[in-house]
């Protein structure tokens, strides 16, 4: 009989981790979680994503900026996937000290402790971002793991249907500021789906997967879809980027992470994110299900 395979989750807490948990708990895996609140992971998340407490084998409760609190994390286990990240601002820590330093921890863990692969999320289209905080953290941090001497995966996924909640909830208010013109183009991908090519990868040579889900829409036909699934009549008012820039110098001048974030929102608005598609769930029933509160 062949053993168990033991998989450390790293941002286990968050819409994609808490996916890949469950992913990997059906595909046999032992589940050991970084949680930072174990309260947290007892309810479903706020776009659909699953309670997982039931699902872990083994919880850490640890912070990755603390280190005392993640010593020996990867003892005894054969891989690791990280989806842990700053994905909104914090008052006193930066992308740098989280998705590089904190990344970086657990991968000098992971090879004090032999383990056998390491899979890390990324971002689609880094290279047209190159000059986002976040980003450049992320490609940090994926530059340490290609030259660890681990095998390694790479994931680059182009937007979740987490993110295009936020459109969602702007349409429930009413209105959406839209940065552009809104015909850019991107085809994002549900939790779910992308749990299942995140798993898929601890197979195989070491590469870099860039995923998106199956559907290509404008930015508009998102927010005018997002309207909809609440029953209201789209209402947009574009805004030109320069203005939005000029915007996000001001921001700039008393919160450098809340900056740092529009940035990557208004370069994300510029350039197609089409993605290689995988997956099976569409945005429409997502936003359905966000509008019926049934996620
Ligand atoms: N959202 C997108 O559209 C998108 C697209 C491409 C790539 N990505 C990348 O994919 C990754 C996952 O995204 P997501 O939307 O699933 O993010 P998320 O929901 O915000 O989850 C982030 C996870 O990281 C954990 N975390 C953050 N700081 C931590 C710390 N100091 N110590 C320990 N854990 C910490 C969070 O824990 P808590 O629950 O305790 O906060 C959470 O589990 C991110 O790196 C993101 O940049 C996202």
């Amino acid at each position: 009989m062949t053993p168990i395979k033991k998989v450390l989750i790293a941002g286990a807490s968050g819409y994609l981790g808490r996916y890949a948990v469950r992913e990997f708990k059906e595909k046999g895996y032992h589940v050991r979680a970084l949680v930072r609140d174990p309260d947290k992971i007892k309810h479903p998340g706020l776009h659909g994503e699953p309670a997982i407490h039931h699902l872990i084998d083994e919880m850490v409760i640890g912070d990755v900026t603390s280190p005392e609190s993640i010593k020996g994390i990867c003892n005894g286990v054969d891989l690791v996937f990280s989806a842990l990240g700053l994905t909104a601002p914090h008052p006193e820590l930066t992308s740098h000290d989280v998705d590089y330093l904190g990344n970086k921890r657990i991968l000098d863990q992971a090879l004090d402790a032999k383990v056998s692969r390491f899979i890390y999320v990324s971002v689609f289209n880094h290279d047209k971002m190159a000059e986002v905080l976040s980003i450049k953290a992320h490609e940090l941090f994926v530059a340490e793991l290609k030259q660890s001497g681990l095998a390694w995966a790479v994931i680059r996924p182009n937007g979740y249907f987490s993110d295009m909640g936020r459109f969602f909830s702007m349409a429930q208010s009413g209105h959406i500021f839209m940065i552009g013109e809104g015909e850019k183009k991107i085809n994002p991908i549900h939790g779910a789906d992308l749990a299942k090519t995140c798993v898929d990868a601890v197979e195989g040579e070491c590469c870099e997967i860039p995923v998106g889900g199956p559907d290509v829409y404008t930015f508009r036909e998102v927010m005018e879809m997002a309207f909809h699934a609440c029953g209201k009549t789209p209402w947009i008012t574009p805004l030109p980027f320069w203005l939005a820039e000029g915007g996000l110098m001001v921001t700039g001048l008393f919160n450098r992470n809340l900056a740092d974030l529009f940035l990557f929102a208004i370069e994300a608005l510029k350039f197609d994110h089409v993605a290689p598609a995988y997956g099976t769930r569409h945005l429409k029933d997502f936003f359905a299900e966000l509008a019926g509160g049934t996620h």
